[in-house]
């Protein structure tokens, strides 16, 4: 008698170390798939959505300084390597100028940045490395609802001026709770 009990016991035993073997992985795995969102969100906020103050100064004069999430890498190297006629424009910009502003936009670009907006300009650009941000088949469809003559009124200012109705544009804010279109 004691020994089958014995035996009985001990395949139970084994058993339960088995299941909860499962429960404990399964639950951390769980666990894991959380706290990478979480860390993911942060960084939706945090890190590349900074735009350092030399590119700012670099960038920013003309019009808003975009964030390096906005295109891929690919599109800043074809920026970066065609300053002398920037949409009909010469931008001009000293050597170590220009290797911050190179730093800034590749290591910070949408397929490198990991945040929301970058993965969605990524989901979307079909490999094309487009030099607007405003052609972008994300941007088109988010605007979408929105009628041409409104981003052509004088306090918008074009469709590029982000700034104009995403008031935390240059903090990478583009929350449709916060965006105002002006009159
Ligand atoms: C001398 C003025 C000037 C400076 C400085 C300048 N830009 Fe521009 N940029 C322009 C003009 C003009 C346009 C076209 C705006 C329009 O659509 O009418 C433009 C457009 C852009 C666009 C496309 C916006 C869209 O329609 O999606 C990007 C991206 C851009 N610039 C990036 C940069 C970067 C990066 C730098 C710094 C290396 C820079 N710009 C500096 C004048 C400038
Ligand atoms: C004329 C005002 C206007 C301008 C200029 C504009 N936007 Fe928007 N944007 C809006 C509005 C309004 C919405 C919300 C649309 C909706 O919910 O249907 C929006 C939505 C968005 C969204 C989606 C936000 C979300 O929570 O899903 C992104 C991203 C965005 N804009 C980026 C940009 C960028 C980048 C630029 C500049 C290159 C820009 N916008 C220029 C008005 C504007």
């Amino acid at each position: 008698m004691t020994k089958p009990t014995w035996t009985t016991f001990f395949i139970m035993a084994a058993c339960f170390v088995f299941i909860s073997g499962f429960v404990i992985s399964g639950a951390s795995a769980d666990d894991h798939g959380r706290k990478k969102r979480e860390r993911s969100r942060k960084r939706d906020f945090a890190n590349s959505y900074q735009i350092p103050a030399s590119y700012k100064e670099s960038c920013g004069s003309c019009h808003m300084a975009y964030g390096a999430y906005l295109l891929p890498e690919a599109s800043w190297r074809k920026i970066l390597s065609t300053l002398d006629n920037h949409f009909a424009d010469v931008v001009h910009l000293d050597t170590e100028a220009k290797q911050q502003v190179a730093d800034y936009l590749f290591t910070n670009a949408a397929d490198r940045n990991g945040g929301k907006i970058g993965r969605q300009i990524m989901k979307h650009s079909q490999g094309y490395a487009s030099e607007r941000i405003t052609t972008l088949p994300v941007f088109q469809r988010k605007h979408r609802k929105i009628d041409p003559a409104v981003f052509n009124r004088p306090s918008v200012g074009g469709m590029h001026n982000c700034i104009a109705c995403h008031a935390g544009a240059e903090q990478g804010d583009f929350d449709d709770d916060r965006v105002s279109i002006p009159r």
